[in-house]
Parts: C-alpha cells; structure tokens; sequence
C-alpha cells in the first residue's frame, strides 16, 4: 500500500512515497535554508512563501522517483503540529485539496512521533516493543515510552531550549553560521572535549533536560576569553561533549527505570557522529540496542510522515470497520 507523505512543518517542503510503512520509494526535500542563514535563524514568513512556491513540484518529484502514479496512492498523510502556523497550513492545504482530488483519505501525523518513527523505516531496523524514545530536534528534546508505533507517553522534555537550539545557539555566540549543530561538530573535531568544564543544568525530574544553563554559560566564557581559532574548537567540542553526554545518560536511565532494552532516537541532533558513537559505546556495555534513522531521514522529511501516516491509516480503517459491524 503506498502513502504520501508531506512534511512543512519548519524550513523543508518535502513529499515522500513509502509503501507498508516501510519501504521508501521516494523522498524529495527541498530546505530554504539558504534564504534564512544571514538572519541567524529561521524566519517564518519566508519560509511559508518559499513553501507555497516549491510544494507541487516537490510533490511532482516525489511521484516521479518512485514510480508510482497518483492514483495508486492509498492515503496521504501530513505533518498536522508541531510546527510554524503557516507553514503547517501549506502541507494541510495541499494534502486536503490532493485528497478531494483523488477521492482518498488524508491522515494527520504528529511531528515528533514521525521524528522517533523514523527509525523504524527500512529493512534493517526492526523495533522490539515497548521501547523508549529520544527525540531530540531544533525543537524538542524529549523521551517517551513506546508500547508501538502509536502508542506514545511523554516521560520527560525540556524545560527550556532544545538541544539543537542550544547547539544552534552557540553558534550564533560563536558567530559560526545557521545551523549550529553541523558545524559545531566539524569544529569540535580539532578542539579538545576536556578543555573547558562546560555541563548541563540538573532538573528536578530525573528524566527532563535543560539546555540554556550551557549556553549562557558559553556565551560567559566567550566574554572572558579572546576568541582564537584553537580555544573556538575547544569550546564546540567541550560544550558539545557536555550536551550529549546528558542526552546519552538520560535515555539510558530511563531504559533503566522502564526496563527496556531497546533505544530509538531520531530529530536533528541525531545526525551528530559523535552522540552515535557514545550511544553504542555505553548502550552495548548494559546490552540496549540503540536505533537511529539514516542520517538524511534525521531531518525534516517525509518519508517519515508517510511511514507513521500508514499505521494510522490502517488503524482508522479497522475503527470504521468495527463501527460498521
Ligand atoms: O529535526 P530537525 O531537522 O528540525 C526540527 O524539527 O527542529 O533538526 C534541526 C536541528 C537544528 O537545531 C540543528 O542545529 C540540529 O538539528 N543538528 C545537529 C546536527 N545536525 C543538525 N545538532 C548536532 N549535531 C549535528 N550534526
Ligand atoms: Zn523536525
């Protein structure tokens, strides 16, 4: 069964055909990252015009590479929250005008739970359930506890910033470029993680985070000190270490506390070589299977949309068939 998947929630316009869930037959993504980089920042206004231009013909492209025409479609699902308003609403417009067109269903999807379901797409990754959940995005930084794909509960978030907006953040301070995350990681490449002690608010809840603390913290030591290109590197990666250190520690504890043994983590900042480096390394040594999506499904896209889209298509069809009977 194939879905279409539609994805507007921030910067990205993307359309993606997967069929039962998982197997990707496309995924077009078409960012506007560019227009917003000399602002520092997302600017919503432009990336809902920037929307309203692409989304056909990102949708075009994405029947187009997979193969399939419109009419094999069986649903479409759309990114429905959270997200910026109008860019959320050039998805919702686009998959209800296609769906009356072609006579079919349009599913909304949650766009954190398609962040976690991202790595249950393709053939290698197959999730024993329950199983807890990292996302960690531009966004939201939050676990959640999986009985299955659409069953999700929330056990801790972020009291303040996200992760990636911290990473995004200290970039600025750094004057390093939109967005942080890519080159704080190339940066910290050549600087040393034990160089300056830089480390995470404690939360009251065991399993919240908090991430503005280390930011302000950064922008204190950048005050004080000359910014040199060797101390630059020491600081992405002694904040970096920091930051994804309380992420590695946080999902292990509550694998822990829910005795789970399997870990799936999606969102932006999953992308980071290093935070599946230390994953792995502390996952195996207490015998959790950690899961992460491939790098490009990290990011914004559809293919996840589609993906989760799928079991709530099939969930909502055996409710109506219930009703019926
Ligand atoms: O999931 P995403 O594409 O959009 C949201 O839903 O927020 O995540 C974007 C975020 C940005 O904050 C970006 O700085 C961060 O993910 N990010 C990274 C890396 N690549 C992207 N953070 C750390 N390391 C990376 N390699
Ligand atoms: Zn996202």
């Amino acid at each position: 069964m194939h879905i279409l998947g539609i994805e507007t929630s921030c910067d990205e316009t993307a359309c993606a055909v997967v069929s039962d869930g998982k197997l990707i037959r496309s995924s077009v993504v078409s960012s506007s990252v560019a227009f917003h980089r000399k602002y520092g920042g997302i600017v919503p206004e432009i990336a809902f015009r920037k929307q309203l231009e692409t989304i056909s013909e990102v949708a075009e492209c994405a029947f187009h590479e997979a193969g399939v025409r419109r009419g094999d479609i069986a649903a479409i699902a759309f990114t429905e929250k959270p997200g910026l308003l109008g860019s959320l609403l050039v998805g919702i417009s686009f998959a209800r005008a296609l769906g009356l067109a072609l006579g079919i269903p349009v599913v909304p999807v949650d766009h954190l739970y398609s962040h976690i379901y991202a790595c249950f797409l393709g053939k290698k990754n197959t999730v024993r359930f329950p199983c807890v959940g990292l996302i960690v995005s531009g966004g939201h930084t939050s676990l959640y506890y999986l009985k299955d794909y659409l069953d999700l509960k929330l056990l801790g978030s972020t009291q303040d910033d996200a992760c990636g907006e911290a990473f995004d953040k200290v970039a600025k301070i750094l004057q390093l470029g939109y967005p942080g995350g890519p080159v704080i990681e190339k940066r910290a490449r050549a600087g040393d993680p034990r160089a300056i002690r830089f480390s995470c608010s404690n939360t009251k809840a065991p399993l919240d985070f908090s991430f503005s603390g280390i930011k302000t913290a950064v922008l204190y030591y950048t005050q004080k000190h000359p910014a040199e290109r060797r101390r630059i590197a020491d600081i992405c990666a002694s904040f970096q270490d920091a930051a994804l250190n309380t992420l590695v520690d946080k999902s292990l504890l509550a694998c822990t506390i829910k005795k789970t043994d399997t870990l799936a983590v999606g969102g932006g900042v999953a992308a980071n070589t290093v935070l599946r480096e230390k994953f792995e390394e502390q996952a195996r040594r207490r015998g959790i299977r950690v899961l992460f999506p491939d790098k490009p499904l990290c990011m914004d896209n559809a293919a996840m949309v589609a993906g989760l889209g799928y079991h709530l298509y099939k969930l909502a069809r055996k409710r109506g068939h219930d009703h019926a009977h």
